[in-house]
């Protein structure tokens, strides 16, 4: 039954205290939520140190402390009114803000639902003054410069708010995340947070020396990575790479992590935007996006990432919380975000180490590294509001081999003797990548050098067995590498497909004898239906009968595979999309069945020539430390994990 009418009542404005407490509820979830406001005021005002102390979770006190500007005594009861802010006078400033807050409901919001006092000194002044929110007493007090803000009793005047509360440690866990957050963006802040008189977390703040030779960026970074590790673990710093792109009016900067380090709870994906923590739908889609091709559905990526756009370009304005924001042009940032990541993340991690090995002089300097280009879209990285990274230092520390990219790798593929000639005819050899290893151990002219690189400095190593036709085993300077061929080959195949359908098409090779084969009536129509789609790919199918197709070409990558297993598995997929979009919206998918056909078995013998083609050709493919599904393609045994199986050295 719904309840009886009410008698009408006069309109009236409700009493600014009701108002007040009606906005708290946007603003004021929990303990946390207080806590993110009082930071980022504290952030506003150029604190350094900032130290949060907690009782009960944060109901019965929430104390935040900072060494910043301080408020003018004659200014802080003004500060407790709604929409009372330093930080912006207009609409054309609303819409460059480049503080934290500017809604000026934070205080009013927080005071309405608690006992709240501020105790403050600017520069200027002698001593501190304190002003009691309830009372709206203002009275001195001892205090160096900087501001507290004492929250206490949080929503005892809301008692329906307060039973939603969970239990202490659950509300401290937020306000530590709520902090955390803060941190990650802020490594020139030093964070201490307290609950009952202990020390729960310290991220000592990293100096940025402006007097320093080194550029400001590089120490950003540097302080970055440190601030990272501290606040989230140096697994994470171990197992991420950095992302660095600008383009047009976005830059993205941080770390993802590889594909190895994916947990099964998105709990390790921080996205900012200016500076200010997001949840974000386009940027999560497009971080995602960016590790379909390397991670397993469910499998959830770690990053960190930093967008930095021109402030007009985006609108803070969206949320009382500011935790969403809307994009000019979501387009834009989606498309940096993605490539940002897909760049860092093509880098073969062998590389990487390698390189580092390199910079730190641990390995004598070749002539073939380190001459690469960029593999992505940097450029000099201007210093913003939060100053971004620098790249050129960064393309020679980690990307010495980048420069050689799939692109002409695909020089290598092409220039393999084709024979055109159909599989009998090669009894020995029952794929086309054999010819692909031929050339490849047979030091083609055209291929890139790495061949001639000293072979210690191969990060793959030198190949020296292989094991039960599954594995090769090759040595490097860190100690024992093991590959999965059949898994890296098909990366390599997939990549291979990829590049020659996004540059031009995928070139067809024609069988000069088709192979025909029984079909199934579905089989014979989706050939009929999807001619365009198969010619796409690279593969030819004509009917002969009702129930009869011959495939007449297939791709030249693909050309002494099973042509007829191959065109039943991708007739066997088109038949699930729709004939005239299935390459653009299935391309990865079909692309990868068919790399899966071309790529070498297991229990196929390789010489040791074709086994370091393959781990040359590893080094420079993109993706190549994940097979097309998400596994991992190598693994590294170092000599101390080696040692330690035999508990050598003790
Ligand atoms: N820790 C602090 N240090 C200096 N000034 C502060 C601090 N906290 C609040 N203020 C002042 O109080 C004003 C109101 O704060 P708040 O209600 O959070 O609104 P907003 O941050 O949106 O301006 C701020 O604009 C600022 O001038
Ligand atoms: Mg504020």
């Amino acid at each position: 039954m719904y309840p009886a009418t009410q008698p009408p009542r006069a309109i009236r404005e409700l009493p600014d205290e009701l108002i007040s407490q009606i906005a708290a509820g946007e603003v004021v979830e929990r303990p946390a939520s207080v806590v993110r406001e009082l930071v980022d005021n504290a952030l506003d005002a150029g604190a350094t140190q900032i130290t949060l102390r907690l009782l009960a979770g944060g109901v019965r006190l929430i104390s935040v402390e900072d060494n910043g500007l301080g408020i003018p005594a004659n200014e802080l009861p003004v500060a407790l009114k709604r929409h009372a802010t330093s930080k912006i006078t207009s609409l054309t400033e609303l819409e460059s803000v480049g503080t934290m807050g500017f809604r000026g409901e934070a205080l009013a919001a927080i005071q309405s639902v608690s006992e709240l006092s501020v105790l403050s000194r600017t520069a200027a002044q002698d001593s501190a003054m304190l002003l009691d929110g309830r009372s709206g007493e203002l009275q001195p007090a001892a205090r160096a410069q900087g501001t507290t803000v004492e929250v206490k009793e949080l929503f005892y005047s809301t008692p329906a708010r307060r039973k939603f509360l969970k239990t202490d440690n659950t509300e401290l866990a937020h306000c530590v995340e709520a902090v955390r957050r803060h941190a990650l963006t802020r490594p020139e802040v030093g964070f201490a947070i307290w609950h009952e008189g202990k020390l729960v977390e310290q991220w000592r703040a990293q100096t940025i020396d402006a007097a320093s030779d080194e550029d400001r960026n590089t120490q950003y970074q540097r302080s970055l990575d440190r601030r990272l590790a501290d606040v989230l673990g140096d697994d994470f710093l171990d197992n991420s790479v950095a992302v660095h792109y600008q383009s047009g009016n976005v830059t993205v900067v941080g770390r993802a992590g590889i594909p190895d380090a994916s947990r099964s709870r998105a709990d390790h994906q921080f996205a900012y935007v200016n500076g200010r923590y997001v949840r974000d739908k386009v940027i999560t889609h497009a971080a995602r996006s960016a590790y379909e091709d390397v991670l397993h559905g469910h499998r959830q990526p770690i990053y960190a990432l930093y967008v930095e756009i021109e402030p007009t370009r985006v609108d803070v304005n969206v949320h009382p919380t500011k935790i969403e924001v809307r994009f000019r042009d979501g387009r834009e940032v989606h498309q940096a975000v993605r490539h940002a990541v897909e760049n860092a993340l093509a880098v073969p991690r062998a590389n990487m180490l390698m390189a580092s090995a390199l910079q730190n002089h641990e390995l004598p300097m070749t002539g073939t590294f380190g001459s690469g280009g960029a593999a992505s879209g940097t450029s000099t990285l201007g210093a913003t509001a939060s100053p971004a990274w620098p790249n050129a230092n960064w393309q020679q520390a980690t990307m010495p081999l980048a420069g050689t990219r799939v692109a002409d790798v695909g020089a290598l593929w092409q220039s393999t003797p084709r024979s055109g000639l159909p599989a009998e005819e090669h009894p020995t050899q029952s794929f086309a990548t054999d010819a692909v290893f031929n050339a490849l151990s047979a030091n083609h002219t055209s291929a890139p050098s790495l061949q001639d690189a000293a072979p210690e400095t191969w990060p793959l190593g030198k190949a020296i067995a292989q094991l039960h036709g599954v594995y090769i085993l090759a040595e490097n300077t860190q100690g024992l590498v093991l590959v999965d061929m059949h898994a890296a080959h098909e990366r390599i195949v997939y990549e291979q497909l990829k590049t020659q359908i996004d540059t031009q098409r995928i070139s067809s090779q024609p069988l000069l004898i088709p192979a025909t084969f029984p079909a199934i009536a579905q089989e014979v129509a989706t050939a009929e239906a999807c001619a365009d789609a198969l010619q796409e790919l690279g593969l030819e199918i004509s009917t002969l009968s009702s129930k009869t197709l011959a495939v007449r070409a297939v791709p030249s990558t693909l050309a002494q595979g099973d042509a007829v297993a191959l065109a039943r598995s991708v007739l066997a997929e088109l038949s699930q999309h729709d004939a005239s979009t299935v390459v653009q919206r299935a391309r990865n998918e079909l692309l990868a069945t068919m790399a899966c056909h071309g790529a070498v078995r297991a229990n196929r013998k390789l010489t040791i020539d074709e086994m370091n083609g393959l781990l040359r050709q590893m080094e420079v493919t993109e993706r190549s430390d994940q097979c097309n599904h998400g596994r991992p393609t190598w693994r590294q045994l170092s000599m101390r994990e080696l040692d330690a199986l035999f508990l050598r050295g003790r």
